[in-house]
C-alpha cells in the first residue's frame, strides 16, 4: 500500500529576489496604463496597504515578509524530510513557458530523464541566495512512474497528456523551478525524484495575455480569448484519481500543490493592486475544516473573477486529500496588500 503526504505552498516569483526588492512588483503595477489613475492614488488606499508600505516603500515589510515565507517553506520542508518520499509529484501551472501556440494540454505528466539539471540563474539573474549564473541544481526524473501514472489515468477515462522532455523551456516552467528552489530554502539539497504534473490554469488568458499581467500593460486584445483550462471540479477528480492510483502502488509519495492564491494582477476586485482577501478567506476557511464540497462548488468564473486561476493546482491536491481522508495542518496563512497574492503553507500528514 502506498502512503501519500500532501503539501501546499507557493512559487511566488517575487521571493526569488532579496527582501529589499519584494515590493518591486507592486510599484511596477502602479505603472500599468490599464489600471485607473484613481486606483493608483494612495489617498484611496486602505490602511493595511499604507501600513505595509510604511515610509520606506515597503522595505521593512519586505524583510518581515521574507522571513515569514522562509518559515513557511521550512515547515513544509520539515514534513518532506520526515516523510522521505520515493518521489515528489508537483502540480504546477505553465504561464506561456513550456507550452505555447503549438500545444496547450489541460493536464500533462512529465517523465523527465533520470538525471537532469536546472540552471535557475542562467544569464546572471539576481537572487536572494546571491548564487551565480553557473549555479546548477542536479535533479532526478521518474519516467517509469510517469508512464505508469499516465496509463492508469487513461484507463480511468482521464486522457492526460504526457511528455518525456521539455518543449520550449530549458529546464522547467517557473512553477516547478521556483518550488524546487524554495523547498530547498536552506540549500541542503533536493534528493527526491521529481514528477511534474502541469495543469492549464491560465485558460482563456494563456496565449491571449501571455499567461500573466501583460494585459495590464498593452492595449486590449481584439482577438477572441483562448479556450478555458479544465474546470475546478475536474481538477479535484484528477487529484482523486491520482491519490487512488498511488494509494494502491508500493510507493511513498509527496503530492505538492504550489501556487499563491488570488493574484491581484488577474482580478478587477481591487483594481488589480491587491488580492481578493474575501474569496481567499472563504476557501481557506473551507480548507481548514476539510469542506471539500465548498471547493467543488467553486466555478471557473468565480475563480477567475477573484484572480484565483492557479487554485486549480490546490483543487487537485484537495481532491486527493478528500479521497484519502487526510486532514490539513496549517503552518501559515499570510494575507497581504503589498505582496501581490495571499499565501498558504499546509501539510496533510499521511495516515
Ligand atoms: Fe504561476
Amino acid at each position: 500500500m502506498g502512503e501519500i503526504l500532501g503539501l501546499g505552498c507557493t512559487h511566488y516569483p517575487g521571493l526569488l529576489l532579496p527582501d529589499e526588492r519584494l515590493a518591486n512588483g507592486f510599484h511596477h503595477l502602479l505603472t500599468a496604463p490599464n489600471i485607473p489613475d484613481a486606483a493608483k492614488d494612495r489617498a484611496n488606499w486602505p490602511d493595511e496597504l499604507l501600513a505595509e508600505i510604511g515610509n520606506d516603500h515597503g522595505a521593512a515589510a519586505g524583510q518581515r515578509y521574507g522571513a515569514r515565507m522562509a518559515e513557511g517553506f521550512r515547515a513544509v520542508r520539515a514534513s518532506l524530510d520526515a516523510f522521505d518520499p520515493d518521489f515528489v509529484l508537483m502540480f504546477g501551472d505553465d504561464q506561456y513557458e513550456n507550452f505555447r501556440e503549438d500545444i496547450i494540454p489541460a493536464f500533462c505528466v512529465m517523465g523527465l530523464d533520470q538525471d537532469f539539471s536546472l540552471r535557475p540563474w542562467a544569464g546572471g539573474r539576481a537572487n536572494r541566495w546571491h548564487e551565480g549564473a553557473d549555479r546548477e541544481m542536479k535533479l532526478h526524473g521518474q519516467r517509469d512512474v510517469a508512464k505508469f501514472l499516465a496509463r492508469a489515468l487513461i484507463d480511468r477515462g482521464i486522457d492526460t497528456a504526457y511528455a518525456y522532455k521539455p518543449l520550449h523551456v530549458d529546464g522547467l516552467a517557473h512553477a516547478f523551478t521556483n518550488t524546487l528552489l524554495y523547498l530547498d530554502w536552506d540549500r541542503t539539497g533536493f534528493p527526491w525524484p521529481v514528477l511534474p504534473f502541469a495543469i492549464n490554469c491560465y485558460g482563456t488568458n494563456l496565449i491571449h495575455a501571455k499567461g500573466g499581467s501583460a494585459s495590464l500593460f498593452v492595449p486590449p486584445q481584439e482577438d477572441a480569448p483562448d479556450p478555458p483550462g479544465p474546470p475546478p471540479w475536474r481538477c479535484m477528480e484528477v487529484g482523486k484519481a491520482i491519490a487512488e492510483i498511488l494509494a494502491e502502488s508500493p510507493w511513498r509519495v509527496a503530492l505538492v500543490a504550489s501556487s499563491s492564491w488570488s493574484h491581484c494582477f488577474l482580478s478587477p476586485t481591487n483594481n488589480y493592486l491587491w488580492p481578493d482577501h474575501k474569496a481567499d478567506r472563504a476557501m481557506f476557511d473551507a480548507l481548514s475544516r476539510s469542506d471539500h464540497a465548498y471547493w467543488r462548488s467553486r466555478t471557473r468564473d468565480q475563480l477567475e473573477a477573484a484572480g484565483q486561476h492557479e487554485m486549480l493546482l490546490w483543487m487537485a491536491l484537495m481532491g486527493a486529500m478528500e479521497a484519502l481522508g487526510q486532514k490539513p495542518v496549517v503552518h501559515d496563512y499570510a494575507e497581504t496588500h503589498l505582496f501581490m497574492s495571499d499565501k498558504c503553507f499546509a501539510t496533510w500528514p499521511a495516515h
